[in-house]
């Protein structure tokens, strides 16, 4: 059997905590009650032969062959939909059984392509395994009659194949998608012998509703739904444990390995966020990381005019510590800085913060989750105590109205919206609060009770809108918040809240959602025995982010909606690592832990650990850093694994910051935007080269293992620890392993934080501590981790952006499911096929007002800048609104957003800006600039040997 192949114990177990005896061939055992057969007896090392069955699905007793006789009871029951009872005697083998079971084979082989030797599944075949476990030997009703050996093999999916002449109809393909997935693409279609796996009337798997998230393919017995890189390279011969690098959900794998190639990455079943399943991203579009463009020797250069030279480790380690001691030489301690990556691991972003506090001597330290959710830190943190969600992912299955507010999990967090879905369709209510139609609202099976379509900008008034019915019709619960919350600030915000200006009919002035709608959805989530709330950049990236992220903390408290499974208040992450990016004390303001930077005490204890004395006074955030620059005093910054010309707003602004810089220093995979503007490049590891941890939405810690050595020579804390030594500080870790003992150390939510812990345990959810040794599923189970809950005020401040005659259109973004953020992973890999470039969302009106014609080049405009991209017409979005994604640089969507951000943490406000649309006939100035730049980007690369 393939050495890589999961435990598989035929059916799902059951949540019962009752058990009862039962005896399978002649051996007692004690199983959960309501169990299958099939399962207690693989429970029991009891191996019943199966195909149809597999323990991530519902039983459906169709192939017979996992026949079982129970005394007492007449015929042969399938195992795998009988469940077992008290006392039951049950024989899994007798000739009788023998004998149906090889009849049964004899039927599927009679129809199947006997080339097991070439099979690219050879060796990991449940059919093959199945054809030997029942002792098949010869084949009685021969290979001439009718049989669907020729059938075409579907090959139009990138990743995977679909070869019908293996297809043993199994309908666990059909039910994967159904089931796990939550997309329905697939059917059996025909009867008896026509009956075959179809991806829709006349579709290829390509065209179809299929999100390519590979639960098929794993759920398949057989060769019929196959890798293509596992019939391009064989199968593997060994396999290594990881945690995906793309976005927050951190999905466990299995990263297979042929030698030192990754042939097929699997997802982990034990895997705590995604028990199993995984979405095309992670599943598929690892390739990226041996991409020919990656660079691998680093490289520098005097001017950004010049061409890049590639140097040894050596000479681009002393050449960034000299520019940078020359530049604080000469303009200061504070003329430099460093941005942390959350595409990093935690003890790749803890040794850059601790190079900018200690060999930098300043706290111009900033990360991208500033760009993103430092309005949940802020917002969580001031309402509840802790910066960080409040549930595990499962605890969605014990929701009963679950609000989604800014975020589109189905295409953002993709494994997570597939655990949602499932509960949604249990029955559970769902709200959507978004202006645009995201998949949620309607999809097979699942339809939102409420779409609150609300115009950008307007979040904190319908927050506001759902509390004032919910207060002023009783339905609040006032004993959670007299036993749990702050009586005096719950006091001063019903006072607020009930306010004419936050009621429905006023709300729904501003927003543009009908009041009747609002007071439905809010009697609905006032109502739920258990409300929970979902939340993404929708949320954050306003002028008032943070304002809204205390209105949901208030609404969950109000309704006591929080310190138990099935409730709270989640944001759901963006990139692999934004959560531990920010335990890690990436903020100017605060050490590890969430600690201000001006506690004595704290400092104290950073201090006498790394030998130096910290700068009380908070450094500059990525906005002050760039404003600075402009003003001519900062000077050199050290950028990790972030693309900053790309995915910051206002681009103008940015691209004057990092032209006016002195040093600017790249390490990253690929020369990405900011690699233009920078002189010293860094080659960095891809996820299948890091050893380390991750940290995900749901607070969990997961190992991310090494599957091969760093390609370019170097772990990327070894680079960092060079440069701190090269400057003077002695950084000297021995491995990423120390590194964590110090961050537990020195962090108390981490304390028991080790990789040795987490290689035992799998994963655990901080905080990790003496007084949770084993993690913290959900958080303020007794009372707030700040004691009493906040109520904080939360008025409505419009953002400054208006729309005018000049600029009457709102446009905001949001991202795809097969690209991811900027997309320099994701544009490596063939996930292009579903989305090459970015497209604007128009609404039928807005567009025939305009003469726009759908696939038509438009041109958008805004108070900061331009850019054309093609229009897709389409109502997801209203009237008045307009909708683009930002995963190509070359469409430079941040060309147009602008300066404003957060008034709590600087997040940028990139989901409001006032524009307008015309037809155009060319590209925008500044994409023929970039254009001219990327090809002399790619001169200069070419001559540098990339
Ligand atoms: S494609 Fe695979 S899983 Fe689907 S019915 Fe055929 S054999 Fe079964
Ligand atoms: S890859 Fe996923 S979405 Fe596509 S058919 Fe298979 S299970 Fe369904
Ligand atoms: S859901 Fe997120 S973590 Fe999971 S496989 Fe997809 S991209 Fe990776
Ligand atoms: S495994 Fe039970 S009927 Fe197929």
């Amino acid at each position: 059997m393939n050495k890589t192949r999961q435990a598989d114990l035929g059916t799902p177990a059951v949540g019962a905590t009752e058990t009862v005896s039962v005896e399978i061939d002649g051996r007692q055992a004690s199983v959960r009650k309501g169990t299958s057969i099939l399962r207690a007896a693989r429970e029991a090392g009891v191996d019943v032969p199966k195909l149809c069955a597999t323990d991530s699905l519902k039983p459906f007793g169709s192939c017979r062959l996992c026949l079982v006789e129970i005394e007492g009871r007449k015929g042969y029951p399938a195992s795998c939909t009988t469940p077992v009872e008290e006392g039951m005697k049950i024989r899994t083998q007798s000739d009788a059984l023998a004998s149906l079971r090889r009849n049964v084979m004899e039927l599927y082989i009679s129809d199947h392509p006997l080339d097991c030797l070439t099979c690219s599944a050879n060796g990991d075949c449940e059919l093959q395994d199945m054809a030997g476990a029942v002792g098949l030997r010869e084949v009685r009703y021969g290979f001439d009659g009718e049989n669907h050996l020729d059938a075409e093999v579907d090959a139009s999916n990138p990743y995977f194949q679909f070869d019908a002449s293996k297809c043993i109809v199994c309908s666990r393909c059909v039910r994967a998608c159904d089931e796990v997935q939550g997309t329905f693409a697939l059917t059996i279609e025909g009867r008896g012998f026509e009956s075959k796996v179809s991806a829709g009337i006349g579709e290829d798997f390509l065209d179809s509703e299929c999100v390519s998230c590979g639960a098929c393919v794993q759920a398949c017995p057989t060769a019929t739904l196959m890798e293509k890189s596992i019939v391009d390279h064989g199968m593997p011969d060994r396999k290594v444990v990881t945690t995906c690098a793309y976005c927050g959900v951190g999905c466990s794998f299995q990263a297979e390995m042929k030698g030192d190639q990754v042939v097929r990455m699997t997802p982990y079943k034990d895997g705590q966020a995604n028990h199993g399943h995984s979405c095309v991203k992670g599943r598929f579009a690892w390739g990226y990381a041996s991409h020919r463009d990656r660079v691998m020797a680093p490289m520098i250069r005097e001017k950004t005019s010049d061409p890049w030279r590639e140097v040894s480790w050596e000479e681009a380690i002393a050449y960034t510590a000299k520019q940078f001691q020359a530049i604080q030489d000469k303009y200061g301690r504070k003329s430099i800085g460093g941005i942390t990556s959350s595409r990093c691991t935690n003890e790749e972003v803890y040794v850059v913060q601790k190079l900018v506090r200690a060999g930098f001597g300043n706290n111009n330290v900033d990360t991208c989750a500033r760009v993103c959710h430092s309005p949940t830190g802020y917002g969580l943190k001031t309402t509840l105590g802790t910066s960080a969600g409040t549930q595990p992912f499962d605890s969605v299955m014990d929701a009963d109205v679950i609000i989604v507010i800014g975020a589109n999990p189905t295409e953002g967090h993709p494994v997570f919206a597939s655990q949602m879905k499932r509960r949604l369709r249990q029955g559970a209510k769902l709200i959507v609060v978004d202006p645009r139609k995201i998949g949620l609202v309607r999809s097979p099976h699942i339809e939102a009770s409420y779409h609150l379509d609300l115009l950008p900008g307007t979040n904190v008034p319908i927050v506001n809108a759902l509390a004032h019915v919910i207060i002023s019709e009783g339905l609040a619960d006032e004993d959670y918040v007299r036993e749990r919350c702050d009586l005096e600030s719950w006091e001063s915000w019903k006072t607020m809240i009930l306010k004419a200006e936050n009621s429905p009919e006023e709300v729904a002035r501003v927003s543009g959602v009908d009041a009747d709608k609002i007071r439905e959805a809010a009697r609905l989530y006032g109502s739920a025995p258990n409300g929970a709330i979902y939340y993404g950049l929708g949320v954050t990236e306003h002028s008032q982010g943070s304002t809204m992220v205390m209105g949901m903390a208030n609404l969950a408290m109000a309704t006591g909606n929080l310190g138990r499974s099935g409730v709270g208040v989640n944001p759901l992450r963006g990139q692999n690592n934004v959560q531990g990016s920010c335990d890690m004390g990436s903020f100017p303001h605060e050490l590890a832990g969430y600690r201000h930077i001006s506690g004595d005490e704290v400092r104290n204890q950073f201090e006498k650990h790394w030998g130096v004395t910290i700068d009380p006074e908070p450094g500059f955030r990525i906005p002050n850093m760039f404003d600075a620059a402009c003003a001519g005093e900062f000077k050199g910054m050290y950028i990790q694994g972030e693309d900053l010309a790309q995915s910051d707003p206002n681009t103008h602004h940015v691209e004057a910051a990092l032209s006016s810089m002195e040093c600017i220093v790249v390490q990253d995979l690929f020369l990405n935007e900011t690699a233009k503007f920078a002189h010293v490049f860094l080659p960095g590891t891809s996820f299948l080269e890091k050893d380390g941890t991750f940290i995900n939405a749901e607070r969990r810690i997961n190992r991310v293992r090494p599957v091969m050595p760093a390609q370019q020579g170097k772990q990327e804390w070894e680079i960092t620890q060079e440069v701190a030594q090269a400057m003077g500080y002695p950084m000297n870790y021995a491995s990423s392993a120390e590194i964590m003992d110090e961050i537990a150390e020195l962090t108390p939510t981490f304390r028991n934080v080790s990789f040795k812990f987490l290689d035992e345990v799998g994963s655990v959810q901080w905080p990790c501590n003496d007084a949770a040794p084993m993690g913290t599923p959900v958080m303020h189970i007794d009372q707030f981790v700040r004691g009493k809950g906040l109520f904080v005020e939360t008025d409505y401040v419009p953002t400054e952006e208006r729309t005018n005659r000049k600029f009457p259109l709102l446009l905001t973004t949001g991202r795809i499911l097969s690209q991811y953020n900027v997309g320099a992973q994701t544009r490596r890999t063939a996930n292009n096929v579903w989305y090459a470039e970015d497209l604007l969302e128009v609404h039928p009106s807005d567009a025939e007002l305009r003469g726009i014609q759908d696939g038509q080049l438009v041109s958008l405009a805004s108070r900061k800048g331009d850019i054309t991209l093609r229009a897709k017409i389409t109502t997801r979005v209203k009237p008045g609104v307009v909708y683009t994604t930002f995963h190509n640089p070359e469409t430079g969507a941040n060309v147009v957003t602008t300066e404003y951000g957060d008034w709590a943490t600087d997040c940028p406000e990139y989901k409001v800006t006032a524009v307008q649309i015309a037809p155009a006939s060319r590209r925008s100035e500044w994409q023929e600039e970039f254009q001219a730049r990327a090809r002399d980007q790619g001169k200069i690369a070419s001559d540098a040997g990339q």
